[in-house]
């Protein structure tokens, strides 16, 4: 898999006349087709480097590259989307079908080739019967989903959520990142900021950033079985709760999945 993102030396600070940075010398690349999740306390700068990556923020030190060119300071990537957290206003169209076409119809894309797109973002967020709808007649969690779709349909080669599913019920949820798993699949990079261990434990790899800084790039299962810092997803909990009753749990990371195999079998 090539690198599509590079993000080299990275460095921000919002009041210029404080010492210390908001966005400490970030470096990480991001692959083609890689998720990757960005977890971090409250403030340790997750969205403000989520913002200098698709340009909202103009960083003080370092540069970003996309497929090895660097990107010019002021321009804004087309290639890098975000979601945000609060759908509210994110909003510009009349209908659910015009606000997700709004993006396509700034690129001038043809009519044919703009309502496949829109067609196939409302399908991939479960959202295709509230095509005709007004989208502030909707529910945070809906529109939220209309809100992915819009940026879906742009087909960005690096697509940013930043608790983008926190408005989503459990199931939409779950949905949603089948979904993203899909697009990975199809070679889509997403970068998802998230504080449930659960959607970082569906991730390729898991980006730890403490103060500005980047503290931890590993996988999902060598951070939760190594880092006792963290809260751990649901599966891991369990392992480490039998182990402290003295059962013989594998001394591993195991998935959801290979733990309820391992429960079955061992009964
Ligand atoms: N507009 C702003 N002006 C000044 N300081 C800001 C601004 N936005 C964020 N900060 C500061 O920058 C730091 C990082 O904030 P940021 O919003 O990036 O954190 P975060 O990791 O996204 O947190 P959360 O998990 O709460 O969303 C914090 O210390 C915050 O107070
Ligand atoms: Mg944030």
């Amino acid at each position: 898999m090539g690198v599509v993102l590079e993000v080299e030396g990275l460095s921000f600070r919002y009041d210029k006349k404080q010492d210390r940075s908001n966005i400490s010398d970030v470096s990480f690349q991001l692959r083609e087709g890689e998720w990757t999740a960005l977890i971090g306390h409250n403030g340790s700068g997750k969205s403000t480097l989520a913002h200098l990556l698709v340009g909202l923020l103009q960083p003080d030190a370092g540069q970003l590259k996309i497929n090895g060119t660097v990107l010019r300071k002021e321009s804004v990537s087309w290639d890098i989307g975000i979601v945000f957290q609060n759908p509210e206003n994110q909003f510009i169209g009349t209908t659910v079908e015009d606000d997700v076409a709004f993006g396509l119809e700034n690129i001038n894309m043809p009519y044919k080739q703009m309502r496949e797109r829109v067609d196939k973002a409302l399908e991939d967020v479960g959202m295709t019967e509230y095509r005709m709808a007004d989208p502030s007649q909707l529910s945070g969690g809906q529109k939220q989903r209309v809100a992915i779709a819009g940026m879906l349909a742009l087909q960005p080669k690096v697509l940013i959520l930043d608790e983008a599913f926190v408005m989503l019920d459990p199931r939409s949820r779950k949905e949603l990142m089948d979904t993203i798993r899909k697009l990975t699949n199809k070679g889509m990079t997403i970068l998802s900021i998230t504080h449930d261990m659960e959607e970082a434990a569906h991730a390729d790899k898991v980006m730890v950033i403490k103060q500005g800084k980047v503290a931890k790039i590993e996988s999902p299962s060598q951070l939760f079985f190594t880092d006792s810092s963290l809260e751990k997803p649901f599966a891991e909990k369990l392992r480490n709760a039998l182990k402290n009753r003295k059962c013989n749990v594998p001394e591993k990371y195991m998935t959801e999945a290979e733990m309820v195999l391992w429960i079955c079998k061992s009964n």
